[in-house]
Order: C-alpha cells, then sequence, then structure tokens
C-alpha cells in the first residue's frame, strides 16, 4: 500500500502529498485511525481528499494509505432490509459496535460475513457462461429472489458449481475461461459506486409505475426507469410523498435515500420504515427494501458519496430483471456537499456558490435510471426510477438544484407552499408540473383501465386550467360576472381539486387509490359535470345542481374500498337521475 503525509486539514478535506501513482476516486485510509476518504483532487503528487468520517484530531503529518481501489459498494444476499450510512457501513452493526455515535474508523462490511445463505444452482458443469447470466439463486427474503450473476469481466464454462448453505465469501462456482484461468465465484460482488454498471441496451421507459397517488398516476404518471424531480420548500410534502412512493409503487425493490434535513428526521424514518407493512405482500416492507440513512451529524462527504451508493444498489437489483424505485431525498443535501467541498478545494464558484460541474453531475446520477436489457442470457428487462425531491430555499425553482435536475429529469412534480397552507395535500401545483411520460401511460390505461381514461383527464385538466383564468375575472369582477355555464366549470374545478387530487397519506383507505379506482373517481367528476351542464341548458337552477345530494356521494368516492368498486355504478345512475329530472320547484318557476 502506497503511503503518503498529510499537509493540510480542512473541514472533511485533507490534503496529502507523497501518494505516488495514485488515482482519481481512490480510496485512501486516513491517519493513524484509518479513516475512510476519497481522492477527488490530483495535482501531482498532491492529492486532495473527502473524507467520510469527523477529521478532529487529524494533522499535517499524519499518514494516508492508498488502498488503490475506488470506493466501492458490496453487492450479494444481505443487502435487503439493510440500513446503511452514505459508504454502505450498516447502521446497527456500527451501533452495536460503539453505541449511537459513528465513531472512527469503524470498519463493518456492507455483507454480513457469518450468515450462510440457502444457494440453489440454476447453471451445470459444462455450461457457457459470460457476464450477468444467472447461475444461481438465494431466497433472501420471503418475497424476494436474489439473482445470482456472473460479474462483469468473467466469460467461460461452469467447472465446478455448488449447491447448499455458503456465505458470501465462500465459493459457489468456478468457471475456467478461455485461456485456462480459473476464476471463483462467490455471492458477493463488489462494483465502484460512481461508474454505471453495464447493461445490453437501454430502452425507453414506457410503461406506467403506478405509486397509487392520484395526482401522479392519472395527471402526472412517471414511468418504470423514468426520472422524476419533486422540488418543493420546506414542509410542503416532499418526505411524505417520497415515502408514499417508496410504499405503493409497483416496484419489486426500493432503495430509499434518505438525506436529514431536520435533525430528527431521519430518525423517524429510521423508525417508520421498519414497521412498515408492503400492501403487496403483508409482510414487512423492508424485505424488499434497501435504506442509505445520512443523519444530518454524519460527515457532508459521506451524504456526496450516498446517491452512488444508493443508486448502484438500484442498478444492481435491476441487473436481476427487477423493477427497482429508487427514492433520494433530498439531494438538495447532497448538491450542499458538492458545493461545500468545492469551496474547500478553492474551486470557482459558479452560481451560488455550486461548482460548474453540478449540472452535469446531476445529469450522470440521472442517466443511471432507466429501463434495460440485462446482460445475460434471456433478455432479461429490469427497470430503475429515480425519483429526487430538491428543497430550493423560500421555494424559489430558479436556484441552481433545481434547474440542473429540471434539465435532466423528465417529470416535475411541483409542491407548493400555498397549497400545503391550505392544508391540499400532495400539494402538487397542476398549473406548473408536468411529465413526459403522459403520452405512454395513457396508451396503456387505454388498454388495461378504459378507452376513455385518457380523454377523462385530458377534460380535466382543461377544466382546471379555465378555473385558474376564471378566478382571475371573479377577482376582478366578482362571481356575477360568470355565466352559469361558467359557473359549473368553477364547481367541477373545485370537485376535481377536492375529491380527486387531495389525498391523505395517513387515511387508512385514501392513502392508495388503485389504477381502476382513479378511473372511475374521475369519471364520477366528470359524469357529473356533463349531466350539471346538461340541466343548465335546462334552465334548472344552479343552486339545484350544486347542491344535489348525489354531489357527497362523489365527495366520498375516495374512501370507497377497492373491492367495492361495483357501488360507482350506482352512484353514476344517481348523478343522471337527479340532474335530469327537473325539479318541481324549478319546473314552476318556469310554469
Ligand atoms: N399527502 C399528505 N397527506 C396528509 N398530510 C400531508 C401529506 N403530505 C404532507 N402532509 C403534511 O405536511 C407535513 C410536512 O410534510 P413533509 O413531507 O415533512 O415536508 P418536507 O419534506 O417538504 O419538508 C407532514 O408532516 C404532514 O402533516
Ligand atoms: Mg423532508
Amino acid at each position: 500500500m502506497r503511503e503518503g503525509r498529510i499537509i493540510k486539514v480542512s473541514g472533511p478535506l485533507v490534503v496529502a502529498e507523497g501518494l505516488i501513482g495514485a488515482k482519481m476516486y481512490d480510496l485512501v485510509r486516513v491517519g493513524r485511525e484509518r479513516l475512510m476518504g476519497e481522492i477527488i483532487e490530483l495535482r501531482g503528487e498532491t492529492a486532495s481528499i473527502q473524507v467520510y468520517e469527523e477529521t478532529v484530531g487529524l494533522g499535517p503529518g499524519d499518514p494516508v494509505f492508498d488502498t488503490e481501489e475506488p470506493l466501492s459498494v458490496e453487492l450479494g444476499p444481505g443487502l435487503l432490509q439493510s440500513i446503511y450510512d452514505g459508504v454502505q457501513r450498516p447502521l446497527e452493526v456500527i451501533r452495536d459496535k460503539v453505541g449511537n455515535f459513528i465513531t472512527r474508523g469503524v470498519e463493518a462490511p456492507g455483507l454480513d460475513r457469518e450468515k450462510k445463505w440457502d444457494f440453489e444452482p440454476r447453471v451445470s458443469k459444462g455450461d457457457e457462461v459470460s457476464p450477468g447470466d444467472i447461475i444461481g439463486a438465494v431466497q433472501e427474503t420471503a418475497v424476494t429472489e436474489h439473482r445470482i450473476m456472473v460479474p462483469p469481466g468473467i466469460e467461460g464454462t461452469v467447472e465446478e458449481i455448488y449447491s447448499g448453505f455458503f456465505t458470501v465469501e465462500e465459493p459457489v462456482a468456478i468457471v475456467k475461461s478461455k485461456d485456462g484461468k480459473r476464476h471463483t465465484l462467490t455471492m458477493l460482488q463488489r462494483w465502484p459506486v460512481r461508474k454505471p454498471r453495464p447493461c445490453k441496451v437501454k430502452l425507453a421507459p414506457f410503461k406506467p409505475l403506478t405509486t397509487g397517488q392520484r395526482v401522479v398516476d392519472t395527471f402526472f404518471p412517471i414511468a418504470k426507469g423514468g426520472t422524476a424531480c419533486v422540488p418543493g420548500p420546506f414542509g410542503s410534502g416532499k418526505t411524505v410523498i417520497q415515502h408514499q412512493f417508496a410504499r405503493w409503487s409497483d416496484a419489486q425493490i426500493i432503495v430509499f435515500v434518505g438525506c436529514g434535513e431536520r435533525g430528527n428526521e431521519m430518525t423517524e424514518v429510521l423508525i417508520d420504515f421498519p414497521e412498515l407493512i408492503d400492501p403487496y405482500s403483508g409482510r414487512p416492507l423492508m424485505e424488499r427494501t434497501v435504506l442509505i440513512a445520512n443523519t444530518s451529524n454524519m460527515p457532508v462527504a459521506a451524504r456526496e458519496a450516498s446517491i452512488y451508493t444508493g443508486i448502484t444498489i438500484g442498478e444492481y437489483f435491476r441487473d436481476m430483471g427487477y423493477d427497482v424505485a429508487l427514492q433520494a431525498d433530498s439531494t438538495s443535501r447532497w448538491a450542499e456537499a458538492l458545493r461545500e467541498i468545492s469551496g474547500r478545494l478553492e474551486e470557482m464558484p459558479g452560481e451560488e456558490g455550486y461548482p460548474a460541474y453540478l449540472g452535469s453531475r446531476a445529469a450522470a446520477f440521472y442517466e443511471r435510471a432507466g429501463k434495460v436489457v440485462c446482460l445475460g442470457k434471456g433478455n432479461r428487462e429490469g427497470s430503475l426510477t429515480a425519483i429526487g425531491s430538491v428543497s430550493p430555499p423560500g421555494g424559489d425553482l430558479s436556484e441552481p438544484v433545481t434547474q440542473a435536475t429540471l434539465r435532466v429529469v423528465k417529470v416535475f412534480w411541483g409542491l407548493v407552499d400555498w397549497l400545503a397552507y391550505q392544508r391540499h395535500f400532495p400539494s402538487i401545483d397542476w398549473l406548473i408540473s408536468y411529465s413526459l411520460y403522459l403520452d405512454k401511460a395513457q396508451e396503456s390505461w387505454s388498454e388495461e383501465i378504459a378507452p376513455d381514461f385518457k380523454d377523462l383527464r385530458t377534460e380535466a385538466m382543461s377544466i382546471l386550467q379555465r378555473e385558474a383564468e376564471l378566478k382571475e375575472i371573479v377577482r376582478l369582477v366578482g362571481i356575477e360576472a360568470l355565466s352559469m355555464h361558467e359557473r359549473i366549470v368553477m364547481e367541477t374545478a373545485k370537485s376535481i381539486r377536492e375529491d380527486f387530487l387531495q389525498q391523505n397519506a395517513y387515511h387508512e383507505l385514501d392513502t392508495f387509490t388503485s389504477l381502476k379506482k382513479q378511473y372511475l373517481m374521475l369519471k364520477l367528476i366528470m359524469t357529473f359535470h356533463k349531466y350539471a351542464l346538461e340541466a343548465v341548458e335546462r334552465d334548472k337552477p344552479l343552486q339545484e345542481i350544486i347542491t344535489a345530494p348525489v354531489r357527497e356521494k362523489i365527495t366520498r368516492a375516495k374512501y370507497v374500498d377497492e373491492n367495492k368498486l361495483e357501488s360507482f355504478e350506482d352512484i353514476e345512475k344517481e348523478i343522471k337521475s337527479e340532474l335530469m329530472v327537473s325539479s318541481v320547484v324549478g319546473g314552476a318557476e318556469h310554469a
């Protein structure tokens, strides 16, 4: 191991000299305690190192050792249900070793070295294998099969394949390559976090990821393998919506990267997540989840690394052929870490002090999401969806982190404080948000849900837009200025907002809505709209239309049990009958 000497310490940044032959992004061990660090700048023999642990007590002259390997994660059985820090150290193991505070220089491997897994082979002696081929599988949790793949770079004939209980370091197969070299395969792979894992081809994402959140699925859908950004000021609901995605998305694997905003926020996640029940299996959600937690007392550099640790784990599960969804909350903390380190490197600051490469780093991160054909036989497909929240100071969307993110992602859900103040949650502003996957999602709805779903959504959206214009008129000249027709538009818009878009994450029945039910709910509102307009034509008094008893049922439609969707038909009939009949009073007036 090459050894250098510290010449300067500046917060999380350490400058060392004498590391001859060191490479960018080499993992180094700093000081006598051997703290973890990474080379992020090299000038001749002088290396700038970001250190993932507190640097107090380090000083000039202390040794630095180059491991000559890049910062990597361990991939294999044991990832699921784990809670890691930003550099994949299991928080529990660390806590057991040293108590509640992460003490420095603690070595804890990402994967348990003692646990034995029941490895079931899927290839035979003599088979030809190449990278990505599945050689066996482990039932890692009750809900997830962990597929063991030939790592990139290894190709040849299976000379030995074993069956039974093994630790992640014990051999499960021996592969002999053409040049006669024997490779011992274990269930453990290592992969450098800053390098995307290879795949055969990237495909355009086309299938919607159903999240059970109505404003998302119906209005601004995200695709499996897509990218999205949730910017919003403090308290607007970013963390709640990210949790909802983790909980309800129809992805098989969830990777949640939490960068604490408030001191206790991650503590909540650490307590909440292990208690969540997976709605699809009835088992603990953690059985298909990997959690990466940066509490605010952890050093900035670990935060910088955490999103890469997370996305590498996500790619690895995608390689097995799974649909993976990654939530990063909030990426502003990552960008701030980048800014702090850049400042210490005395780089030329860009906008608001962020380095000029903020945009390219954000792009490189989101580009690792996608739908792919995985390496290996069988052309299995997998997807990795990346959803990042951003916390723009004061909710100002023109700030650099939001802008850099919006340039790369395909979906924008703009959370706004004026809706949050009104307790309209999720506080997604329907007038500023967009999804570039809408067309694809609509194609899939018309096949799987109903041919008119698309038209209902289009019509509902135009009513919401019309409402914004009409509100302006009302503000200037009063409600009397509106025609009866326009008054109905206002009523319907209100119904779309309150009965459809608003969704309470904490209500047992409202927290999740299937796509089918979303369609039925929207159909009710739009049916009411249609008949209300007709009734107006027939001179039915406005007051009677808007106070029709069935409206209460439309309002309560969100609480209809997913197993009792047939009741929507009855409500629809009631709408028709209540609005079709001319009332006695109305009739009398016109007589
Ligand atoms: N979908 C929702 N349903 C009900 N309440 C919500 C919802 N979204 C947000 N809230 C409320 O808003 C509060 C703040 O949300 P949070 O996600 O912590 O905001 P942020 O992460 O943007 O600071 C929550 O504690 C909750 O009371
Ligand atoms: Mg939050």
